[in-house]
């Protein structure tokens, strides 16, 4: 599969997802968390999705477009291994994650604690969909809509 398909297919998985859980999610009090920033294209999908609700954006970097960009107390400069401890316990009601590189020895090392990350700013119930693997056992697999092929990306519910 050329590179240009592997994308397309990963950002139809990522907004099929979001437009199916939004209702759920909506449902739920607390903010959405979205986890790499990059142009800020899911950004602004989320906001889309949630106009009312106050969206935490992480980055190592502001690359956004201009028109994406978060306001400057929702966005959270850094390699989010360091700075998401700082808000465990926010309780969101989603936290969304795209931070794939495309390099395997990368992304490998990011799995192996982006839900250690992850699971503490979810509240009970909350939402966790991910480009990546997230193993832990307080989030619980969700079923994906059928328009996203298995292991393409990756949803889960926090149960404790
Ligand atoms: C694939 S892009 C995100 C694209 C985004 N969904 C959009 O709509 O443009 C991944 C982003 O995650 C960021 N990122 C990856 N690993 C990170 C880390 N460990 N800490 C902070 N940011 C990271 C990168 O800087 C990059 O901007």
């Amino acid at each position: 599969m050329s590179r240009l398909d592997s994308f397309i297919r990963r950002m139809s998985a990522q907004r099929d997802i979001l437009n199916v859980i939004s209702e759920d999610v909506a449902g739920l009090d607390g903010p959405i968390v979205e986890l790499g920033l990059g142009n800020g294209r899911t950004y602004d999908h989320l906001r889309s999705l949630f106009p009312e609700r106050r969206i935490i954006v992480f980055d190592r970097k502001m690359a956004a477009f201009a028109s994406s960009k978060p306001a400057a107390r929702d966005f959270v400069e850094g390699e989010i291994h360091d700075t998401t401890p700082e808000f465990a316990g926010i309780d969101a009601a989603l936290v969304h994650s795209d931070v794939a590189t495309g390099y395997a020895e990368i992304d490998d090392e990011t799995i192996t604690w982006l839900a250690d990350i992850t699971v503490p700013l979810l509240q009970p119930g909350g939402f966790a969909a991910s480009g990546m693997p997230l193993n832990d056992a307080r989030l619980e697999p969700l079923d994906l809509p059928p328009t996203v092929a298995a292991g393409r990306y990756f949803l889960y519910r926090r149960v404790a």
